[in-house]
């Protein structure tokens, strides 16, 4: 059924265990996300977004709990199928970047078209068309180390959304960015969002959260604690 979630989580839980005592990063929590939703996630440090931002990417494995993604649980599928799942349908923009520091800005984000064979000429319109929309196109044969915070930030983010995903899990997208560049990056996930992009983004920024997104969950101690819709823009 289509209004079914495209993203369902059931008492999901991601524990470490810490000699004697153990950190409850996400603690039971159940939540679902729609088909072209926009969501952020809020919380103060230490709330267990970032884990479970990765739970839901796949790149990190429940302690207990479920995940379904279209009904499918997660946890059911083999390495194969996951890693497919990242590569094709997932985009992710790490709290940290992530980016490969010997690649130029430009291979960083054509080294996201690799998984379907994109052929080269292909991959570098592709990346070049999107580092220029995200104001980089004077930075592309830049390495991650000669770029400002927030320029890697927004190499992070093209490679993210060059593949076209279906789900993007941004992970503090604005972290490193002034105002100006926090709304822009914002606008052009919310206009991805508009040509049918799900979003969930991990930010401190409420009014961003506010103004954007059309529901925020909002964690504490690991735990969702609020799951309220917003206004969202103004369509
Ligand atoms: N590998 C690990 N081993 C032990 N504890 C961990 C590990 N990774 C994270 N934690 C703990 O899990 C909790 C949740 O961490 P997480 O990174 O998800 O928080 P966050 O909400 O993203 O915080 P921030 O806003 O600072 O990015 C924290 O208390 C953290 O110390
Ligand atoms: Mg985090």
């Amino acid at each position: 059924m289509s209004s079914d979630p495209l993203i369902r989580t059931i008492n999901l839980c991601r524990y470490y265990r810490r000699g004697q005592s153990e950190v409850r990063a996400v603690d039971t929590v159940s939540l679902a996300v729609n088909r072209n939703e926009f969501v952020s996630v809020v919380g103060s440090s230490g709330s267990g977004k970032s884990t479970l931002l990765n739970l839901l990417a796949g790149l990190d494995t429940p302690s207990g709990g479920e995940i379904e993604i279209d009904g499918t649980p997660l946890g059911s599928r083999s390495r194969r199928e996951l890693s497919t799942y990242r590569a094709r349908r997932v985009g992710i923009v790490f709290q940290s970047f992530n980016l490969i520091a010997h690649y130029t800005a430009l291979q960083n984000v054509e080294a996201a078209l690799l998984f379907n064979h994109t052929p080269p000429r292909e991959r570098h319109r592709l990346a070049s068309a999107i580092l220029d929309r995200l104001g980089l196109a004077d930075r592309m044969t830049h390495r991650p180390a000669d770029l400002s915070g927030g320029e890697q930030q927004r190499v992070a983010l093209a490679r993210a959304i060059v593949k076209h995903p279906e789900i993007l899990f941004a992970d503090e997208p604005t972290g490193n960015l002034d105002e100006d560049n926090s709304r822009q990056i914002v606008e052009l996930l919310a206009d991805l969002n508009r040509s049918g992009l799900t979003v969930v983004m991990v930010t401190h920024n409420l009014d961003l959260a506010r103004t954007y997104a059309q529901r925020i969950i909002r964690m504490h101690y690991g735990r969702v604690v609020d799951d309220a819709l917003v206004g969202g823009p103004a369509q």
